[in-house]
């Protein structure tokens, strides 16, 4: 391919040599899961989602082994929210996972995928009156976030004239400040308790699971022995005071994945805690603790982003670059924020997709969208790429295809590659029918010119 002719500019720079992390900085990437990123772009256009199947399996098995291998009664559960794709829902279904939802769209979502009323688990602060009313015929697993859906399943069992089962959500300090205090009731303060107790009074409704989600992307491992710990010696209260026996603790997700935060200075892949490191405290305290429980409870996790995000890759096209007045050089690429929602948090790899020049610049990544915030990466040690190639961000499985944002741009299609390295679309490219099918025009404005009527 021609060169772009680009005005010198006098720079250090790192020709040929490994830079601090260890790689080359001639190093490329032109193919996932031996597909060519350029046969790809060819067939679905750019910018382009890509997954590998290969990935999420492997990252699931690898997760549920660590987990059931140190204790029997673990249960995964995917994380709808952080990528509810069919073909992605369908992998971890298949894999063994139940689903957690925290909307009415994700229970009918996983409804329509075929798994089963009593293996999705319904979060989430706001869930209507008649999702619950769903939720309880299909016997899911509700873990009640406020008062309000206390009274309203409270409601519902008088209206069925038998008591109906739930979980509860609790917030905790387990040392990750700011603690997520919004989401379900305080276990220090006593809110859960006292919470629990009048619930309890009633006979309305049975508790039957303490659920807890502590954030995300956390980085200490002990911050879940302290969890399971105080979960447990919770339910051993339940237990002594109330008689209440729990038979599921659910501690949500968190884990980080490969990715790296802004503030981290080496990379996540070599410095974040694996899965293994996770399983070992929180499976260890529970099988001290299981003295707690009538017998011992079942284990639930709602693992998002450790399971999938190293298996999504973005590809994108550079479609322009320039100098800016400082003198900076920059690349326009045509996927920008509206695509990487977690670009906010993360300086994801970007890689380019075919050689390129050893000479290395540091330069703003910049994406498609007419807004001064769409900024990909504001500074990255890279190499100058014209206009028609390719780089690979990675990775960027988790929450993207969930918050991706129409805006200004179409939305890209995904492909799945399976296993046998065919690949397959899994969602189409947005196009103008699309984005207006749930548009009209009242009649009035279909008329060509507008008939001013005298205001009064
Ligand atoms: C209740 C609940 N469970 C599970 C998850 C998945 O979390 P993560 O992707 O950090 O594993 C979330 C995400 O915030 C959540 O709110």
């Amino acid at each position: 391919m021609k060169r772009e002719y680009q005005k010198p500019r006098i720079s250090p720079h790192t020709e040929g040599s490994m830079n601090k992390f260890g790689h080359a900085s001639g190093s490329y990437k032109d193919s996932i899961d031996g597909v060519k990123v350029s046969s790809l772009i060819k067939e679905f256009g750019s910018p382009l989602f890509v997954f590998s199947e290969r990935t999420v399996r492997d990252k699931y098995r690898q997760a549920a082994g660590e987990f059931s291998h140190k204790y029997s009664r673990v249960q995964f559960s995917w994380s709808y929210k952080t990528n509810y794709l069919d073909a992605i829902c369908s992998i971890f279904h298949q894999e063994g996972s139940w689903a957690e939802v925290v909307s009415f769209f994700e229970y009918e979502k996983a409804m329509r995928l075929g798994v089963p009323g009593e293996k999705i688990i319904f979060n989430g602060p706001y869930k209507p009156y008649e999702a619950l009313k769903l939720a309880v015929k299909m016997k899911s697993k509700i873990n009640v976030d406020n008062m309000e859906e206390i009274f309203n399943l409270e409601k519902l069992a008088a209206e069925l004239h038998k008591p109906i089962d739930v979980g509860i959500r609790i917030n905790l300090d387990a040392g990750i400040y700011p603690a997520w205090t919004r989401f379900g009731f305080n276990l220090e303060n006593e809110s859960a308790f006292s919470t629990i107790a009048k619930m309890h009074s009633t006979g309305k409704l049975r508790l039957k699971g303490l659920h807890c989600h502590i954030g995300t992307f956390i980085m200490e491992p002990k911050a879940y022995k302290t969890t399971v710990q105080k979960l447990a010696l919770f339910a051993k209260k339940l237990k002594d005071e109330l008689a209440i026996k729990i038979e599921y603790i659910d501690i949500g997700g968190g884990f980080p994945s490969s990715n790296t935060l802004h503030t981290q200075y080496l990379p996540g892949s070599q410095t974040n805690p694996t899965i293994d490191e996770f399983a070992k405290v929180i499976c260890d305290e529970l099988m001290a603790r299981t003295d707690c429980f009538s017998s011992p409870p079942l284990l639930i996790l709602e693992t998002g982003r450790a399971l999938i995000d190293d298996a999504g890759y973005l590809i994108s096209s550079v479609v322009g670059a320039k100098r800016l007045t400082d003198g900076t050089p920059s690349l326009i690429l045509d996927a920008g924020v509206n695509l990487l929602f977690t670009s906010t948090w993360y300086k994801h790899n970007i890689i380019p997709a075919q050689p390129h020049s050893e000479f290395l610049e540091n330069m703003v990544l910049f994406g498609p969208l007419c807004m001064n915030i769409d900024i990909v990466r504001p500074h990255i040690q890279f190499p100058s790429l014209s206009a028609g190639e390719q780089v690979l961000i990675h990775p960027v499985g988790a929450y993207n295809v969930t918050q991706w944002m129409q805006f200004i741009q179409y939305r890209p299609a995904i492909v799945l590659i399976d296993e046998n390295g065919k690949h397959h679309q899994v969602r189409a490219k947005e196009d103008l029918e699309y984005m207006t099918m749930l548009e009209s025009i009242p009649a009035h404005l279909k008329e060509k010119k507008h008939k001013a009527k005298p205001r009064k």
